[in-house]
């Protein structure tokens, strides 16, 4: 497919340009998937030329890669660097932006020109979604005359049910849902995408995947970090939005989907989003024992004392956002009725990893009851998406000797702890905007279900807010939330080991 468009970042000065944006164009550049004539314009409120913005990326990239940066790689992607200012709030720059599109599609000495196809990613807060898709409207950018537009937007989309609905119909207002690409960086991990492959391309496990052999799926994305610098942005968000409503349940729908028709990107996303729609409504009354939330007060990180989430600069002293979230959802289909589906994030907790925990059935018969085997552990499939990537799984063997006992063995993929030279998500998600692929990117009624999912849960807190649970930094969260399990033989997987 071809990657020749004209790639416009706004906010081109901002985070995410700098530490994912231009690293993830870098590494497309170094593997050649970059056409000849993709250019990249940058939009951002410094009166800057294209040089001075050269110059910037040169510096950005000369810290972030260090050693790994290639000289000529380098030369070859800031060759298409082209630098607009502008204010997001004001036409000028936006004017600005439209004639210097035409004008550079016109090439020059021998030079083709932009390509006519544009891509607008919005790497700015979602506050201003809207009014850059309007003013991008004015301008006639959202339909060039030759060539296509897409729009790409990035997570939180809304704040929950309604402020997302309104977010779509702005921009929709002025961009097709084939124009919008919306991201959940999630589904960029590799890791993430080897879900589909392990459950479509081997045949092994499709008997066994439904709601007679799987006892609960546990999916689990822990920090240890706390909130850093980003108060502003997760002070009144918290976990269960800012995690669970996107990330967890998109790995969910992965987990729990039907084989598409295909892989095309429709016939994927409309069997996510039956996923979705088939998860049971939480009434309002159930909250409390579907859902828990917490926060973190100080404790030990990584060997250090951090503070409290309620002494995290920029907090709220009174705040009762939770850092900590945990959900219990039924898939009410054919496949899975019946089985939980625990969902938990936090910040601050004893490690760093994502890990989707399968937990299988006891065998119906209990054959080895007299013997000195007390009691059987069950068989777990363990996909950890992050910081390795590994798939486990835990049979029972017979211990060694002539007692009968048993012990657990895990069967690794090779790939488990092997150092590899990981893909970043953005890398894979730029290169499908550019070359147009949808199947990567949240349709807009995924989006919408998903926040039907979460809506109730952030209803209910929304009215209590005078008291919250708290956990221990460091620690794995609060016992109290074990109060979501099914059965007494339930519990959180806290990583592959325990
Ligand atoms: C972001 C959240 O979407 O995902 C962050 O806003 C979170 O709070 C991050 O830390 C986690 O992503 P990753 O790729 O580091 O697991």
């Amino acid at each position: 497919m071809s990657t020749s468009c004209t790639l416009v970042i706004f906010g081109a000065t901002g985070n995410l340009s700098q530490i994912k944006l231009l690293p993830a164009l870098y590494h497309l550049e170094r593997g050649g998937h970059l056409g000849p004539s993709m250019r990249v314009m940058g939009f951002g409120r410094r009166d800057w030329s294209d040089e001075d913005w050269r110059g910037e990326v040169r510096d950005t990239l000369g810290e972030q890669l260090r050693e790994r940066l290639e000289g000529e790689v380098l030369e070859r992607l800031l060759a298409r660097l082209y630098f607009v200012e502008g204010d997001l709030t004001d036409d000028a720059g936006f004017e600005r932006l439209a004639r210097r599109l035409a004008a550079e599609s016109q090439g020059s000495d021998g030079d083709a020109g932009f390509p006519p196809s544009l891509v607008f990613y919005l790497a700015v807060a979602p506050a201003f979604y809207g009014e850059v898709a309007d003013r991008l409207a004015t301008q006639g950018l959202n339909h060039p005359e030759h060539g296509a537009a897409r729009l790409v937007v990035e997570k939180p989309f809304g704040y929950d049910l309604e402020s997302a609905q309104i977010l779509d119909e702005q921009l929709q207002r002025h961009f097709g849902e084939e124009q919008i690409y919306r991201i959940d960086h999630y589904l960029g991990k590799s890791t993430v995408q080897n879900v589909l492959v392990f459950r479509f391309a081997n045949l092994l496990l499709e008997p066994l995947w439904n709601r007679n052999y799987i006892d609960h799926v546990q999916i689990t994305h822990a920090e240890a970090k706390g909130i850093g610098g980003r108060a502003g942005f997760y002070d009144g968000v918290g976990a269960l939005r800012d995690m669970i409503q996107s990330h967890l349940l998109q790995m969910l729908t992965l987990v729990a989907m039907e084989p598409p028709p295909s892989m095309d990107a429709e016939a994927l996303r409309d069997e996510k989003v039956k996923v979705l729609r088939s998860i049971r409504p939480i009434p309002r009354q159930a909250v409390h024992a579907q859902a828990f939330r917490a926060q973190y007060r100080a404790g030990e990180s990584n060997g250090a004392r951090v503070p409290g989430y309620l002494e995290e600069e920029g907090v709220d002293s009174r705040s009762s956002t939770e850092t900590y979230a945990a959900l219990k959802l039924y898939i009410d289909n054919w496949r899975w009725r019946g089985v939980p589906f625990y969902l938990r994030t936090g910040k601050r907790l004893g490690a760093s990893h994502s890990l989707i925990a399968i937990r299988f059935r006891h065998p119906p018969q209990q054959l080895f009851s007299d013997t000195p085997i007390e009691q059987l552990k069950p068989n777990w499939l363990l996909l950890n998406i992050q910081p390795n990537e590994c798939m486990r799984f835990e049979l029972l063997v017979k211990q060694p000797g002539l007692t009968m006992r048993t012990q657990t063995e895990r069967l690794d993929a090779s790939t488990c702890s092997i150092g590899r030279d990981q893909i970043d998500a953005y890398e894979a998600l730029i290169l499908d905007v550019l070359s147009g692929d949808h199947s990567l990117f949240l349709r807009s009624d995924e989006v919408e279900h998903a926040w039907r999912v979460v809506d109730p849960v952030l209803k209910l807190w929304a009215t209590e807010r005078d008291y919250i649970h708290t956990y221990e930094a460091g620690s794995w969260g609060p016992t109290e939330a074990n109060r979501l399990f099914d059965k007494e033989d339930q519990d959180w997987r806290n990583g592959l080991d325990q």
